[in-house]
């Protein structure tokens, strides 16, 4: 018997690269790995895709675990860095940040001595309003930037969609219209805007560079569908051995606070796994759990280290058996929806205890 782990399909991770590639054309591909790559474990996954364009992360010290580890790929630093005494550092190691403020901008051109010039990209705010240069400053701020001797190349223009898991959101068309505006500014600008939802919406036809993160683990970025209606296959498989069957009788409860009682006689299983491993506390009664090719629902609370499981009348599993939290036979998105959260969540918090096997299939 085994308390969490997770196993990590790489085969599954290769196909789900291979339909983004189907989707992307010539697009070149940023994939994002940032959160410990959606909880898969960053090194490893970045290593398995070895021929991606470059590779996404949100913090300084991702990306240096990555050089660390010998990833040589292109990484591109998303919010930037955080303080100026970062940017040397950035600099030799061939880390590209995202700059997204005037302040980012300026702390750059005011260093006279940085080791070599770097790659950057600039992104614009048009609509998410949370990060990114206004529009009226982008083309000053780009042309700027591509005259700078800090800067190696010309920068790549981003931006990010709020609402591209609703592909029919007005708010997309007025995103494209002012990007394709501040584009119209800068010929010959090389660009990049669309995350999975975009890409499988085919809102950016005309992105050099396409940033898959949900998709690449084998999730749906839309509400309806699953990974599986896009082809794509679930990498992670989070299971737990079932510690103890036991038998309860109508009128009993089960779990802190005495949450769930028995309407009548039922066998529960206990799984260990529970908060502390990042399976969500608030997953309410009903949330599904796969043991032996069935669906069966959580009952009372979820705690640190367990979750119970009404198995029914018969005693359908038993000591030893393993229960699937999520995965290719129990869609993460299915589990997120019942929880009240989004899959990003749910595998982001895939605590550090969990043992991540990676396997070739
Ligand atoms: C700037 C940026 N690009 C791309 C992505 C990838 O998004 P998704 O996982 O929805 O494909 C993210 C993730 O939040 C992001 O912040």
């Amino acid at each position: 018997m085994r308390p969490a782990w997770a196993d990590i399909h790489l085969g599954a991770l290769r196909h789900n690269l291979e339909v983004i590639r189907a989707r992307a054309g010539s697009k070149r591909v940023l994939a994002i790995l940032k959160a410990n790559a959606y909880g898969h474990g960053l090194t490893r996954i970045a290593q398995e895709l070895g021929d991606v364009d470059a590779i996404g992360v949100a913090r300084v010290d991702e990306a240096l675990q990555l050089r660390n580890a010998g990833v040589t790929r292109p990484i591109v630093l998303l919010e930037g860095f955080f303080d100026a005494k970062q940017i040397p550092v950035l600099a030799v190691s061939h880390i590209q940040p995202v700059l997204h403020t005037k302040h980012q901008v300026g702390q750059l051109l005011s260093i006279q001595d940085l080791p070599e010039p770097m790659r950057v990209w600039l992104k614009v705010d048009t609509g998410m309003h949370r990060l990114g240069l206004n529009p009226e400053d982008a083309e000053r701020v780009y042309k700027t930037l591509e005259a700078a001797p800090q800067v190696a190349a010309r920068p790549v223009l981003m931006s990010h969609f709020a609402c591209a898991d609703e592909p029919q959101h007005g708010q997309n068309q007025r995103q494209i219209a002012l990007f394709e505006s501040i584009k119209a500014t800068l010929p010959d600008v090389t660009t990049s805007f669309a995350n999975s939802a975009a890409l499988f919406a085919g809102l950016a036809p005309d992105d050099d560079w396409v940033r898959p993160g949900l998709a690449l683990y084998g999730i749906s970025p839309f509400a309806q569908e699953t990974g599986r209606d896009l082809d794509l296959r679930a990498v992670m498989n989070l299971q737990a051995s079932i510690i103890s069957v036991r038998k309860i009788r109508a009128g009993e409860s089960v779990g802190y606070g005495a949450a769930w009682t028995a309407s009548k006689d039922t066998w529960i299983g206990i799984v260990a796994i529970g908060y502390g491993d990042g399976y969500p506390r608030l997953a309410p009664n009903g949330t599904p759990v796969w043991i032996n090719g069935k669906v069966y629902p959580i009952v009372g609370r979820v705690a640190m280290d367990m979750v119970t499981v009404d198995l029914g009348d018969t005693m359908s599993a038993k000591l030893g058996d393993t229960a699937q939290l999520w995965g290719p036979d129990l869609p993460v998105e299915q589990v997120a929806e019942k929880v009240g959260t989004i899959p990003y969540e749910l595998l982001c918090n895939v605590a550090r205890r969990v043992n991540l096997d990676y396997l070739e299939t």
